[in-house]
């Protein structure tokens, strides 16, 4: 293969640790029983090139899909999945505060590894924080939320990035600004085209966040969870990784200053996931194709497609449903400089790759030095509750009885803002909906209320035909089979 020559090795450091072997001393005695991860690779094994890109994503795509099972480290009786110790608890699985599953491929298999799931593979976000919660799935102890995939995901978080980077220099100008005149200033969050409301600085240095849209007060575009409150993959990944499989990162963990504990979880196994890992199973999502288009073949039903991404865009679907946002960069970096303070943030150790020229195809669209997302977002936060909403609305976009509260970012997220949801692979990303309890496009579109409402009506509005060619032309957004 020669595809990875791109793989920018942009430092070389070198963690101080041996090379590894899975510890197995949690494996029943005297039994053939081994790990299932077959190994665990360092930082330095990728920032040296030992590893080929191709030979990272594959271990990526191993830690994606294998079972992990005990002496792998698989449990966590000591941690919640919000990874705080608690007292010892013996439940080893919970289908409701997990762990939950043995793979991230349980959840995310559809249509193939690395998608989204079914109902069946839905999250009781919030009682991950909770001692293990057996005995309720009401939704007023947790809030039902259905997987989404990852395709395409490198090119989001990149987004996100770009855009954070802006906003973070709007609000230095504006401070910058206002010491120089004597006086509070004004600017309006714009970028991308997208518009996040307005932020006032004053000179000295406090933030007027009230006019802040779709946005928490940090200015940090959040791009994951539906909610919008994860912000790049390693992220999630080492959150995930936790949560439903009891299996810890070393940076969360063993290395994070305010823990430095090989075994929180006093599960008996150490080191249960390294830095390398995790930067694998983060370029191995980062780097999945990028979803595309599948026309019908059937003349009238392609004629409709075509038709009906006009109508969506005549009828104010695109206000939030953004068709394309130009990237700068083609190039997806990790760590994230935007990590918070328990995820790898050494940028010293940084990986990056050319999202237009290597990885799984179809791959992102080359724009000059940039890239072009066709992902259908914005990226902000809505709400599309309102109260003229019908109950069978609420039942849908408006059901959350949990607010996902976080004092500290401020903003409005959870129980009724969601991320504008990216359409790109609508086509095979069924049911919808955050809860996945949607069976089909069109009901989605009409649970749309609040700052939907106007779309939403326009399109119950329009001729029978042309609602029929905007539901075709959604259903042409696919993940499409993987290309040579
Ligand atoms: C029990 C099912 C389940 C398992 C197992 C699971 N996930 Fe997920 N995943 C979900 C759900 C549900 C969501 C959507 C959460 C939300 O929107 O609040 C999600 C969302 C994500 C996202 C964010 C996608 C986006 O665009 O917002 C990433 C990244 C992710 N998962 C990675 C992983 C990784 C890595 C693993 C394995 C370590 C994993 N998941 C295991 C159910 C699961
Ligand atoms: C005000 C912003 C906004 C407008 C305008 C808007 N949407 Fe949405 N759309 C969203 C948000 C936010 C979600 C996620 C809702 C949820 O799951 O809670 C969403 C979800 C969807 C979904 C479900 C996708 C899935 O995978 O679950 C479809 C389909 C959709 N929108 C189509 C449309 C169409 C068609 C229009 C125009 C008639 C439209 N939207 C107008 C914000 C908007």
């Amino acid at each position: 293969m020669k595809i990875y020559a791109r793989l920018f090795l942009l430092a070389l450091a070198v963690f101080s640790f041996g090379l590894l072997q899975a510890q197995d001393d949690h494996c029943p005695a005297g039994l053939p029983e081994r790990p299932a991860l077959s190994r665990h690779i360092e930082q330095s094994d990728i920032l040296s090139g030992r590893l080929s890109f191709d030979e990272v994503l594959k271990h990526g795509e191993e830690l994606f899909t294998v079972l992990f099972n005990i002496c792998d480290g698989q449990g966590r009786p000591a941690t919640t999945g919000g990874t705080v110790a608690r007292e010892p608890d013996e439940t080893a699985f919970s289908r409701v505060s997990a762990p939950d599953s043995n793979s991230c491929f349980s959840c995310h298999n559809q249509p193939r590894v690395g998608g989204g799931a079914e109902f069946v593979g839905n999250v009781f976000l919030l009682a991950q924080h909770e001692d293990p919660v057996l005995e309720s799935t009401s939704m007023m102890s947790s809030n039902h939320r259905n997987p989404l995939g990852m395709f395409g995901a490198g090119p989001i978080e990149m987004l996100a990035r770009e855009m954070t980077t802006d906003l973070h220099s709007l609000r230095e100008s504006a401070l910058a600004e206002a010491r120089e005149r004597g006086e509070a200033v004004t600017v309006t969050l714009l970028t991308k085209g997208v518009n996040f409301g307005e932020l006032t600085m004053a000179p000295d240095g406090t933030q007027d966040s009230s006019n802040i849209e779709g946005l928490d007060h940090d200015l940090i575009i959040k791009p994951f969870h539906q909610a919008g409150t994860k912000i790049s993959l390693r992220q999630f990944s080492a959150n995930a990784m936790n949560q439903h499989h009891g299996m810890q990162a070393e940076e969360r963990f063993d290395l994070n200053p305010d823990i430095m504990d090989a075994d929180f979880d006093r599960d008996g196994v150490k080191r249960e996931l390294t830095i390398g890992d995790i930067t694998a199973v983060t370029l191995f999502q980062a780097a999945l194709a990028t979803p595309g288009r599948a026309l019908p073949d059937e003349p009238e039903r392609r004629a409709d497609a075509i038709r009906g991404e006009q109508v969506f865009d005549e009828i104010g679907c695109t206000s939030c449903h953004i068709p394309e946002l130009a990237l700068e960069s083609r190039f997806f970096s990790d760590p994230n400089p935007f990590n918070p303070a328990n995820t790898m943030t050494d940028m010293t150790q940084m990986v990056s790759f050319d999202m237009t020229a290597v990885g799984p195809r179809p791959r992102l669209e080359r724009n000059g030095e940039g890239a072009i997302v066709r992902a259908f977002t914005d990226l902000k936060r809505h709400s599309l509750c309102d109260p003229a909403s019908d109950p069978d609305a609420i039942r849908f976009f408006c059901n959350e009885t949990l607010r996902d509260s976080r004092p500290d970012v401020g903003g409005r997220h959870g129980s009724e803002f969601f991320i504008t949801r990216k359409l790109w692979d609508v086509g095979s990303s069924a049911p919808y909906g955050h809860r996945g309890d949607l069976t089909t496009v069109s009901e989605a579109i009409l649970m749309h209320g609040g700052e939907g409402r106007a779309a939403r009506d326009a399109f119950t509005d329009l001729p029978f035909a042309d609602q029929r060619a905007v539901v075709e032309f959604l259903l042409t957004l696919q993940i499409l089979p993987e290309a040579e």
